[in-house]
Formats: C-alpha cells, structure tokens, sequence
C-alpha cells in the first residue's frame, strides 16, 4: 500500500474558527480521514519515520489517537494499546492525572500493557498544551517501559506544548 509521495497533508486539514469557543481555531482532521490517499499518506509518513527503531507497541490516548494508533501499529507490525478516560477499562489499571484550562482529568491504562522494556511509540492526532502527552509519557515511565518518540499528526507549535515534553524525540507531521 503506497500513496503518492507528492501528497500534501495541509490541504486536508480544515480550519474551523471559533470552536469550541470563541477567539479558537479548531484544526479539522476530518477531510484528511476521509481521503483515502491523505489518510493513508499520514499513517505511511509515520511508519516510514520509525521503521528500523524496533518500535514493538503503538500507544494512544482516546479518542482521536485512536483513528491513527491503530492503522499504524498494523503498518509497523506492531501492538496497540489504548489509554483511556477513567472507568472504561474492564482490567487492573495504572492512572495519570492531568491539568485541563479549568480543573483536571485523568487517563488510564491497562497495568500489563506497557511492559517492563517495551518500546513504545506514543501516537496523537494533536498537540496542543501537550498536557495529554504529559499524562501518557508519564504512564509509559509508570509502567517501566520504554519511550521511543512521541509522534503527532498536526503540532499547534505556538501553544509550546513541546516544551512540557521530554521525550527522545517529538515528531510531527504538521506545524502550524
Ligand atoms: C484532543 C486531542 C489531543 C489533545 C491535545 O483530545 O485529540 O489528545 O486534545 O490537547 P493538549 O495537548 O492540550 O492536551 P480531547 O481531549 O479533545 O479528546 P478527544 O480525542 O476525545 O476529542
């Protein structure tokens, strides 16, 4: 499965201003999901970036890192494991609290998910704060597995989210 390498991604990302609240422009990955040929050039940039690092899970939090997660755990011959809001694992889980604008939320996952040494990519459809990241970074650590990179479709650079985190490395496919 190749998609043409001349694709460019921008122009499947919709600017939608002011949501979901005034004074906000909302980046719109739905028109990129719904081209074949953009949605699968985004999971073929990823997998091309991190192939030969011996990346072994794809982790992603709910819910938009889970349109990207899995395709490209298929595409690297890789596991997934979901990081979810709080409650919905049915198994024993490991938590991270996070802060948001107003108040704070948490993330969970499964306590034998992340292996002790497994390494693990961490996948997200944007970076904004980066305190989601923050949160599945800390779980990785949590778990004793180990973080290879955290990759993003689209980076929102001027919110500085990449200076709450310290990875190996922080990769995105867009930059705004
Ligand atoms: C969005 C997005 C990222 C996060 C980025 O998720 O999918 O996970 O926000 O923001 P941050 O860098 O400031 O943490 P959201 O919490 O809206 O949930 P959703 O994926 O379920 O829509």
């Amino acid at each position: 499965m190749t998609a043409p390498a001349t694709i460019d991604l921008r122009e499947y990302i919709r600017n939608i201003p002011d949501f979901p609240k005034p004074g906000i422009q909302f980046k719109d990955i739905t028109p990129l999901l719904a081209s074949p040929e953009a949605f699968r050039s985004a999971i073929e940039q990823l997998a091309a970036h991190f192939r030969g690092r011996g990346v072994e899970v794809i982790a992603a939090a709910e819910a938009r890192g889970f349109i990207f997660g899995a395709p490209l755990a298929m595409q690297m011959g890789a596991g997934f494991v979901p990081i979810r809001k709080p409650g919905k694992l049915p198994y024993a889980t490991i938590a991270q609290e996070y802060q948001l604008e107003y108040g704070s939320d948490r993330l969970e996952v499964h306590s034998d998910a992340l292996g002790r040494g497994r390494r693990v990519l961490l996948l997200d459809d944007v970076l904004a704060t980066g305190g989601t990241m923050k949160a599945c970074i800390d779980l990785v650590h949590s778990a004793g597995a180990e973080l290879v990179a955290c990759a993003f479709v689209i980076e929102l650079s001027f919110l500085e989210g990449r200076a709450r985190l310290t990875p190996p490395e922080v990769f995105s496919l867009i930059t705004y």
